[in-house]
């Protein structure tokens, strides 16, 4: 399978790009290190079946500069993945969220590159009332600027997919976590833990409590799902949306905690705020209905509590000193 892949310096990234190298598939990189590091990289950097170009998704005809290759799949990665960034600076996840997605469906079209899969997110529910909410809910209303290029990004793979004959799978991520954090509530704390080792100031209550999962298992249910279908119509057959986390949920005082533990401050003191929510546009509480991807045979061999206590021991050691 030959895979071209925009995002791949991220975490998701560098994993997704590790398991297709590994079960023999070919893997060309874009991403224009705004958020993820040529470090990510340097693993893959003596596998001739693995290349990098450093590129701008959002820009019109990107793919010009990589024209005369032939693809199997476009998994489209990149992202504003921050999406408290959003908030402040919503042009970003205009240009980073919603045109890259725009401009890697354009791509498809264009190199005839028969299938997409799309990196898409809890975020696209907003405050669900129906907890875990499943693949269906009828109540698509983001409340981050996030949640809003992921659901119109969604919205335009669908019409591509009726369009152009794209055979599209889009996966619905809770929290993903792992080693190399690029962005999020772990990179966030630990990053002040390391400026501050005496207090950590909480934003929001504390209370919030998500889903989370690690990125192993998040891209071993992308591979999955790949190869197995839970149901088989003609219409599902080219159009999937798959929720993908974990059943289970942590609290932001959790994380809080293990990070304190982690980096060894027993007298560190962590402030909260009244509010229930981080930031506007933040969601307190998120729950997914995974029983699709399972159907597909997928387990995540960490719950959210053991992925959120991996990905703080693994990212404290790997940032280190950067
Ligand atoms: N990590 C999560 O918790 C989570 C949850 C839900 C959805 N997602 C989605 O999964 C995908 C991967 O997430 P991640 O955690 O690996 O994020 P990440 O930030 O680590 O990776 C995203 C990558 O996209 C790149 N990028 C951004 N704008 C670009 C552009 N214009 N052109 C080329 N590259 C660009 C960044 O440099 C980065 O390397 C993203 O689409 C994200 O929105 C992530």
């Amino acid at each position: 399978m030959r895979v071209l892949m925009t995002g791949g310096a991220g975490l998701v990234g560098n994993a997704l790009t590790r398991l297709l190298l590994k079960n023999g598939a070919r893997v060309f990189c874009v991403d224009n290190l705004s958020l993820g590091t040529r470090r990510h990289l340097a693993e893959f950097q003596n596998n001739s079946d693995f290349e990098f170009e450093e590129l701008d998704v959002s820009v019109s005809s990107w793919h010009k500069k990589i024209q005369g290759r032939n693809f199997d799949l476009l998994a489209h990665l990149a992202a504003n993945s921050d999406i408290s960034l959003g908030n402040s600076r919503p042009e970003m996840d205009k240009s980073r969220t919603w045109d890259t997605t725009f401009e890697a469906l354009m791509a498809a079209r264009e190199m005839k590159i028969p299938k997409f899969i799309f990196s898409s997110s809890s975020a696209v529910y907003g405050a669900n009332p129906v907890m875990p909410t499943p693949e269906a809910s009828p109540n698509l209303h983001p409340v981050s600027i996030y949640g809003a290029g992921k659901l119109a990004s969604e919205a335009f793979i669908s019409a591509f997919v009726e369009n152009y004959g794209l055979n599209a799978w889009i996966f619905r991520f809770g929290n993903v976590v792992g080693e190399k954090l690029t962005h999020g509530v772990i990179y966030d704390f630990i990053a002040r833990l390391r400026k501050n080792s005496n207090e950590l100031n909480v934003l929001g209550n504390g209370f919030q409590t998500k889903t989370y999962i690690d990125v192993e298992d998040c891209v071993s249910g992308i591979y999955l799902s790949l190869e197995k279908s839970p149901d088989g119509s003609r219409h599902q057959e080219k159009f999937q949306i798959f929720n993908l986390s974990t059943e289970g949920a942590t609290s932001v005082r959790q994380i809080a905690e293990e990070s304190c533990r982690a980096l060894n401050l027993k007298t560190c003191k962590v402030n909260y705020q009244n509010s229930p929510i981080g930031w506007v546009g933040d969601v307190p509480k998120t729950s997914l209905d995974v029983s699709k991807i399972k159907r597909c045979g997928w387990r995540p061999r960490l719950d959210s509590n053991a992925a959120v206590l991996k990905a703080i021991q693994d990212y404290a050691a790997w940032s280190k000193g950067s």
